[in-house]
């Protein structure tokens, strides 16, 4: 293949990857000249005795716990970011720690932005707009998929227009990201399953993507072997530390590559069933990402025979295609391993809404790398085949 003339490629999260490395937390707020650390998490990690596992991490480092801000719910919102840079304000806080899934990082980047800059967070839509450092910030994922942790993208659900919106900046990327498979035990099996899809997807849209290149490449194919080996057995069996450690390493690896080489179609189409019908997004991706791919094969069948191989199909003797089409049979197969949904219409998705659904897809930035250019009709006919 040959290499792209210019590519970039960010990764400033430094990662600390252990079972028991939260422990860690109090050094490295410190390291990060943080004092007053605020937490932001959801209602059952607090429930749980996560949060509290934090809070000990940080007793003794010179680093003062000053809030907890639990009310992220599971698709976050624009009036809840705001909610929780309000109380972070008025706590005082000058560094923040996200602990959880992809909602509660991407609140807390979006309270980041509004904690060190101001104004409401509808003025930062979009790419590009901020121009200096944020707060320090630590990430602590609890879920293995959204890759937020190492992502320069928040993704926040606009409840006034129905719309899921993304706000992209390097500078919303976390100083560091705590990797800490124990903090993944008690994930129950439904969400192992639609976060580890969601996985999934980020690898295999990196690698079609029109931003493709080679670093984000590897990590990607690092990702789906690891997904591939371990995600039926964290599914079946929670308790499973290495399977566990997996997981979490596949979705930073797959978050790393798509941050710098963008998505495609089947986020485009799954963040509308989440804005308009609250469908969770990797339940989303898991049912798209068959029908994204199959729409892709005619523009990239040599890359998605090479998903193929790395998911673990025996490929060799079969062209591009005969292997594509086996990879996408076994994306279908550990979906349907892992106990998903294999239809829109079992997860909410009205059939008179798809066409509202596809007009949404076309406003999604994600579109804008996807290999083989999809529009409203196509999508439309996607969906209607998903349903
Ligand atoms: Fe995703």
């Amino acid at each position: 293949m040959a290499l792209p003339q210019l590519f970039e490629f960010h990764v400033r999260p430094r990662i600390l990857y252990g079972p028991r490395s939260v422990r860690e937390i109090g050094f490295e707020a410190n390291k990060l000249g943080g004092t007053r650390a605020f937490i932001v998490t959801d209602k059952m990690l607090r429930q749980v005795g996560l949060a509290q596992r934090v809070a000990d991490g940080l007793a003794g480092s010179g680093v003062t716990l000053v809030g907890i801000f639990d009310d992220v719910p599971p698709n976050s919102e624009v009036k809840v970011v705001e909610a929780g840079a309000a109380y972070a304000r008025e706590a005082g806080c000058d560094l923040l720690i996200a602990l959880g899934g992809g909602s509660v990082m991407d609140t807390a980047k979006g309270m980041n932005v509004l904690l060190s800059e101001g104004g409401s967070l509808l003025d930062y839509e979009g790419a590009g707009l901020l121009t200096r450092p944020l707060k320090p910030f630590i990430a602590i994922p609890t879920t293995a998929g959204t890759g937020s942790e190492v992502t320069i993208a928040a993704v926040i659900r606009d409840e006034a227009q129905g719309l899921k919106l993304e706000f992209n900046s390097p500078f919303m990327m976390p100083d560091v990201a705590i990797l800490d498979p124990e903090l993944t035990l008690s994930l129950p099996p439904g969400l192992t399953a639609a976060t580890g899809m969601d996985a999934l997807t980020h690898a295999i849209e990196t690698l079609v993507s029109t931003g493709t290149q080679p670093l984000s490449d590897a990590l990607a194919i690092g990702a789906i072997k690891l997904i591939a080996a371990n995600l039926r057995q964290a599914v079946q069996h929670g308790d499973d530390l290495e399977a566990r450690g997996a997981m979490l390493l596949a979705s930073n690896m797959a978050g790393i590559a798509f941050s710098n080489a963008m998505l495609g179609i089947v986020h485009a189409m799954a963040h509308p069933c989440g804005g308009r019908y609250g469908v969770p997004h990797g339940v989303a991706n898991s049912i798209l990402l068959p029908y994204g791919m199959a729409y892709n094969l005619p523009t990239c069948a040599p890359r998605l025979a090479e998903v193929a191989a790395a998911l673990g199909v025996e490929t060799r003797g079969l062209d591009d295609e005969t292997a594509a089409l086996a990879g996408i049979a076994a994306v279908r197969q550990l979906a349907a391993d892992c106990g998903l949904p294999a239809r829109l219409s079992e997860v909410g998705v009205p059939h008179e809404g798809l066409a509202q659904l596809a007009a949404d897809s076309q406003g999604d930035a994600m579109m804008m790398t996807n290999p083989n250019p999809a529009g409203e009709e196509d999508v439309l006919a996607l969906y209607e085949r998903a349903f």
